[in-house]
């Protein structure tokens, strides 16, 4: 079964999230989709969404912290309100724009592994990386995974090689296979690829042996294309 995960980023309003929930949980009925779909909305979103019934809403980002003076953020009292339980973390958006370092992500896992969360927790190299090479490559990767339980028995993985995400350069098969290939090598988990899945790209990518799904951003921000996309991966 595949896991199939939408990443709003920073998108959509909360009566267009609302809109979309609803369809893509009626789809997933009326289609008999068998796929695990998770849908990260934004945070301003959360209450909108009265009914999931058959899917799954995350936070794309929390602070380690029930709540407190931590300005802009939000805690385990915020996402206590709506029962979320599935959380992001180490996106590269989260490590590379807003320069969280390996610390603070390792601290953020440890606090949401301790409340039993379900974490998608996110890899992938940059382009310059990528260009050194594949035992550069899975370095880079590997030092991701510093501080973080890689036993812990509610994780997902996701390798979301930077250079992919939102330039609508999809890594090659090949690409793909190599790097989930060791990583599961060394980790028995989940793995999920992203980084410009598309509609006509997603089941190629989840026919991938070492690919467990997908987490998407761009391609999944219109219901009718999510839609197709777990009609493509059902
Ligand atoms: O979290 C998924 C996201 O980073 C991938 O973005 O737009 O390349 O599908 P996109």
């Amino acid at each position: 079964m595949a896991i199939i995960a939408s990443n709003f980023k920073t998108n959509h309003t909360r009566k267009s999230t609302a809109s979309f929930i609803k369809e893509v949980d009626e789809f997933i009925v009326s289609n008999k989709i068998e796929s695990e779909v998770i849908v990260f909305p934004t945070a301003t979103s959360f209450d909108f969404i009265k009914t999931q019934s058959n899917l799954k809403i995350g936070a794309q980002n929390a602070y380690p912290i029930e709540n407190g003076s931590f300005t802009g953020e939000i805690g385990t009292q915020q996402l206590d309100e709506f029962n979320i339980r599935t959380i992001l973390i180490g996106h590269s958006e989260r490590r590379h724009i807003l320069n969280e370092s390996q610390a603070t992500i390792a601290k953020k896992y440890e606090f949401y592994k301790a409340l039993g969360y379900k974490i998608i927790y996110c890899v992938g190299e940059p382009l310059e990386v990528k260009q050194s090479g594949l035992e550069k490559t899975l370095e880079y990767v590997y030092s991701q995974f510093d501080g973080i339980d890689i036993n812990y028995e509610n994780l997902i993985l996701a390798y979301e090689p930077v250079w992919a995400i939102g330039t609508g350069v999809t890594a090659t098969n090949d690409d793909i296979e190599a790097v989930h290939g060791a990583i599961k090598k060394r980790i028995n988990k989940p793995l999920l690829y992203g980084g410009s899945v598309k509609v006509d790209n997603v089941r190629e990518i989840c026919s991938i042996e070492s690919v467990d799904g997908a987490l998407i951003g761009t391609a999944s921000w219109v219901a009718d294309d999510f839609k197709q996309i777990l009609e493509n991966t059902k």
